[in-house]
């Protein structure tokens, strides 16, 4: 958020009285803030929970609070408002979109149905309630081996992430047959920022993200979720570590962890939609009780169906 420039303590106070706000609207109206790994600092800062996919989902999804307000993008409040019909699901920022999530059609699923009738159809939660509900199963990148595993069909429609289509493929032994998606965040690594990375810090381990291109993937020390990533930094011994996603989880990082040192693969590594939340939405939103998300209930029953399939893998 563009604080007004007024000095530090001004900047300070402004969001103090801020956040005592939004916990006021948050109390009167029985709300849950959940936020994405990737969101601002200071919205990670005033969130219940924050987390990877699969966590925010599962919170959704039991949570006893009448109201979810999801500091994320669109996919990730579309998810908690399937899971959860009876309850006001807020996304503050509501043109955050993410750009992967977009690059498949319920059409396209379909057609690729026609083309492989024997193979099962696993989407990456990062896809429309459209695409989930032309979908078997989901998935995220915390579990998408798990769940390709968990198939009896030999076949299996990856869909659209075919960067972490070919991850998954690398622990399977089913024909995975992949989407062309990706996330222009991670596909932006490249081996040259790896070498850089490594010539600048050589102790560093380097955890990166499985939407990253198979050449980053190659030379990680480690591959994970963004929670899983948070996981493997604080419980190694090592100090220090390069971090290959999205730049927002570094303040993840140093807030749980607060004495590794840890190294962007890329400063350049910004997920804009990501970024569109801040605390001026996040009040508007509970003061206006908008946006809210909703999916026609057509369409949710069939996606329910996918992401509580995945929920059920353990
Ligand atoms: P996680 O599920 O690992 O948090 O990833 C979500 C995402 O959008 C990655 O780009
Ligand atoms: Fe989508 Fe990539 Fe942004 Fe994640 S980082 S929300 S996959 S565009």
């Amino acid at each position: 958020m563009m604080w007004p420039d007024r000095g530090g303590m001004t900047i300070v106070a402004d969001r103090v009285e801020l956040t005592e706000r939004i916990q006021r609207l948050k109390a009167a109206r029985s709300a849950v803030i959940l936020a994405h790994n990737y969101q601002p600092s200071e919205v990670q800062d005033i969130a219940d929970d924050v987390g990877d996919s699969l966590e925010l989902s599962r919170i959704a999804a039991e949570t006893g609070c009448r109201v979810i307000v999801f500091c994320g993008v669109d996919f990730m409040a579309e998810t908690a408002a399937i899971l959860s019909p009876e309850k006001v699901v807020l996304l503050p920022a509501v043109d955050a979109r993410c750009s992967m999530a977009g690059m498949i059609t319920a059409e396209d699923v379909r057609e690729l149905r026609r083309r492989y009738p024997q193979a099962a159809v696993v989407s990456y939660v990062n896809t429309s309630a459209e695409v989930k509900a032309e979908s078997d199963i989901c998935c995220t990148s915390a579990n998408a081996v798990k769940v390709v595993d968990s198939l009896q069909n030999d076949e299996v429609i990856f869909l659209p992430d075919r960067n972490l289509g070919r991850y998954v493929a690398r622990f399977s032994r089913k024909r995975i047959i992949l989407g062309s998606g990706y996330c222009s965040v991670h596909e932006h690594y490249t081996r040259q920022h790896v070498m850089q990375a490594k010539r600048n810090h050589p102790e560093a381990l380097l955890v990166v993200h499985p939407e990253c291109r198979p050449e980053v993937i190659d030379l990680a020390d480690h591959v994970a979720s963004t929670s899983g990533i948070v996981q493997y930094v604080c419980s190694r011994r090592e100090q220090e570590f390069v971090i290959g996603t999205e730049i927002g989880l570094l303040h993840r990082i140093q807030r749980i962890c607060p004495g590794k040192i840890c190294h962007p693969l890329s400063m350049e590594a910004i997920c804009g939609d990501m970024k569109r939340t801040d605390l001026e939405k996040v009040r508007l939103s509970l003061e206006r009780m908008e946006p809210r998300v909703s999916v026609p209930e057509e369409i949710a029953i069939r996606a329910r169906r996918a992401i509580e399939r995945m929920l059920e893998v353990r």
